[in-house]
């Protein structure tokens, strides 16, 4: 065998359900005087959707970039099944974790399956003379690449497109190929970064079943996402970053009831933000004032209106 043609339904080495694989610890990311990801430790288990949400600017692509070997991360650690993930990103797809990103990263002058093919090459093992004599070693390889990428196309729903340029595809679409293209590295771990960005709620709602799908098949995903509706749907664990920092995690009616993350995402001040209680006065004499231009309203009134 010159190259892993594994077509299973299940990642391959899936491990028991439950157990640990992804273990971030602490992970620290500063940019000079910028502190963007702060002690942050997460989990993520076989066969698990957990979701990492927080306003623009969290630290989450940032956070992601730890973990897939695109950032050393200042402090902390990162293990995936147990071994230290390498500080290179390919090195890291090869270990088993595979990613999308907030924008878009196609080669648009490819075509759709071309794209695909790109994501498997960590899983090709044929070496420099094979690929160089084009014997029946590298031949055999590449025909179970095709397969495996059309496979993967059917998969997401493009495979009717797969001879399309990958830049004439409709915006939803594209996110669609980055997904197939991840998984083509037959990952154990699919990091989403955004993935419904700019989708239409049709859109998101089918990208929600292919997540779904994608966790079937043994493969545990993280994902980043804005659309609440999305992240409460679909994941088993949510955890919320605030300024760099791990807020809440917990399963979704938890997180979706905290209201640390309905102020985080409103801008309401925090209930323990020294600012809150300046806020809380000035709220209290705006009603004063309102009530203040009835004249014949007294006091008790304007109190109402606080409460
Ligand atoms: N390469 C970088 N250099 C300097 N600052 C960065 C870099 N990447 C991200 N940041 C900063 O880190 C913070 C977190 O950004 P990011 O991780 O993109 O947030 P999110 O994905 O949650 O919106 C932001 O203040 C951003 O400007
Ligand atoms: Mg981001």
């Amino acid at each position: 065998m010159t190259t892993d043609t594994t077509t299973k339904d299940t990642a391959p080495g899936a491990p028991a359900p439950g157990t640990t694989i992804l273990d971030a610890r602490g992970v620290t990311m500063r940019f000079g005087g910028l502190t963007a990801v702060n002690g942050v430790d997460l989990t993520v288990g076989s066969g698990e959707i957990v979701g990492l949400i927080g306003p623009n600017g969290a630290g989450k692509t940032t956070f992601f970039n730890c973990l897939t070997g695109l950032y050393i991360p200042t402090e902390g650690e990162v293990r995936y099944k147990d071994k230290v993930l390498p500080a290179k990103s390919f090195k890291v797809t090869a270990a088993g974790v595979a990613r999308t990103f907030q924008n878009i990263r196609l080669f648009g002058n490819m075509s759709v399956l071309e794209n695909v093919l790109v994501g498997r090459h960590t899983r090709t093992k044929e070496g420099f003379w094979s690929a160089v004599l084009r014997g029946p070693g590298f031949h055999r390889a590449e025909k179970a690449s095709r397969e495996r990428a059309l496979e993967l196309l059917e998969f997401v729903g493009l495979a009717a497109k797969a001879d399309h340029l990958a830049r004439n595809l409709p915006y939803g679409e594209q996110r669609k190929l980055e997904i197939a293209r991840a998984l083509a590295s037959e990952p154990g771990l699919l990091l989403l970064d955004e993935p419904t960005a700019g989708m239409n709620p049709q859109e998101t709602r089918a990208t929600e079943e292919l997540v779904f799908a994608i966790r079937d098949k043994g493969i545990a995903v993280l994902v980043i996402e804005h659309d609440m509706r999305f992240i409460f749907n679909l994941c088993d664990r949510v955890a919320v970053l605030v300024q760099g920092e791990k807020l809440i995690e917990g399963d979704s009616a938890t997180v979706q009831g905290d209201e640390r993350v309905v102020a985080a995402y409103l801008g309401e001040p925090l209930a323990n933000d020294p600012g809150a209680a300046e806020a809380a006065e000035v709220e209290a004499a705006e009603a004063a004032q309102a009530s203040g231009a009835d004249t014949t309203t007294d006091t008790a009134a304007g109190k109402e209106n606080d409460r």
